[in-house]
């Protein structure tokens, strides 16, 4: 056992979780050796992971600060953002038309919201946490309202960051691009917040570590840094979690909305890899470029090593597990298994596409073990119906 592990293990109950968090915020900010980076993430760090910003239950506000592009001559700029505004056009659709009749019982065995196996129950049994068979569809329920809740909050990022980068972006069609994006967000807000509030009835807060990464990218000013951030990392994340989800639910409402929405995210991505492909090429300095790469495998360490519904554990497990007990549950899980290995096979290429896996930053990606993902076809070579089918 660790020192961290074993001074933990000997606080009251209540200061244990407590401490044990804190000794987890400062590992997270200590592992950012770039100090360019810690700088980026690191107030933000700060203000998600010890003051708990998106828990107090009142608004959260985030002072954002970038230059609005203007160019009074409307140029044609962008020929492939041009074809993705024509596309988007036409893939407009409308949330009130998915079959919101449907009754959702999170309890009916006969139609899981999420499988069984999602989670491994018996590991969980070995430690101690026996549950009955309708404990175990609550469990789930819980599972998935924390998912789909943590899907609505991303989303509620996604819509203000696709307005700013609207604002800032240089190129003129990647702003007509843009304006789709934003209505394409917010029927996501619609969509997701129906559904839990009608069907799920849970809403859970904003995870930490989903709320440092989306502060650190409203703040930032450098409009490619929340691209970056949201584009590239978020919607990774998210297109992981959507396909996982959309293939495992019995649950046809369900099915139907992360359908429309991954037709509509693989257009968001598409746009992230043309404009930043571009702006890294040809706009930006060798050293900006470094700090870019750096910022974005940090955050993918992030994601892929803390995005562990910490949220449920408090409500289910607090007095019973400890959190480096539920961490271990939740990361070998086969749900969360699959959710990182489809959110990696989205990311990684993309990354390379966008010209941030140089040779410098590549054994790190191969330490991680996510080189694998590498050769892998990036968002501006797959077109929706290979996201929805290319699931595991
Ligand atoms: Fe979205
Ligand atoms: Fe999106």
């Amino acid at each position: 056992m660790q020192f961290q592990e074993r001074l933990v293990s000997l606080l009251p109950g209540r200061m244990r979780n407590q401490v044990a968090e804190w000794f987890e915020a400062a590992e997270l900010l200590g592992e950012m050796r770039d100090p360019k980076v810690l700088a980026a993430i690191g107030p933000a760090g700060v203000r998600g992971l010890l003051l708990h910003r998106g828990k107090q239950g009142v608004p959260s506000q985030m002072p954002a600060s970038h230059t609005a592009h203007f160019d009074w001559t409307y140029p044609h700029d962008q020929a492939e953002m041009a074809d993705l505004y024509r596309r988007a056009k036409e893939g407009q659709w409308d949330g009130d038309t998915l079959p919101w009749s449907v009754s959702v019982d999170p309890y009916d065995p006969e139609v899981p919201l999420i499988p069984e196996y999602f989670m491994d129950f018996d590991k969980l049994e070995g430690m101690g946490a026996r549950l009955t068979s309708h404990e175990k569809l609550a469990l789930r329920h819980s599972l998935c309202a924390w998912m789909l809740s943590q899907f609505l909050h991303g989303e509620q990022g996604a819509l203000f960051a696709a307005a700013q980068v609207t604002e800032a972006v240089q190129f003129f069609d990647g702003k007509m691009y843009g304006s789709t994006q934003v209505m394409d967000e917010g029927r996501h807000v619609e969509v997701f917040n129906r559904y839990i509030d009608t069907k799920l009835n849970k809403l859970y807060q904003i995870n930490d570590n989903l709320y440092v990464v989306i502060d650190s990218l409203m703040t930032d000013g450098r409009w490619d840094m929340k691209f970056l951030g949201m584009q590239i990392m978020v919607e990774g994340l998210a297109l992981g979690a959507f396909g996982v989800l959309h293939k495992m639910t019995s649950e046809p409402l369900l099915k139907e909305l992360l359908k429309n929405v991954i037709r509509d995210e693989s257009r968001h991505v598409h746009y992230g890899v043309v404009a930043l492909r571009e702006h890294f090429r040809n706009h930006i300095s060798e050293r900006e470029r470094r700090e870019r790469e750096d910022w974005a495998f940090e955050v993918a360490l992030l994601m892929r090593n803390r995005f562990t519904a910490f949220e449920v554990y408090d409500e289910w497990f607090a007095h019973r597990l400890t959190r480096g007990q539920w961490r271990d549950l939740v990361m070998n899980s086969p749900g969360m298994a699959a959710f990182r290995d489809v959110m990696f096979r989205r990311m990684v290429p993309n990354l390379r596409e966008i010209g941030l896996m140089s040779p410098r930053i590549v054994p790190h990606y191969e330490r991680a073990g996510l080189m694998r993902y590498y050769d892998g076809a990036a968002a501006d070579k797959l077109s929706a119906e290979q996201l929805l089918s290319d699931v595991s």
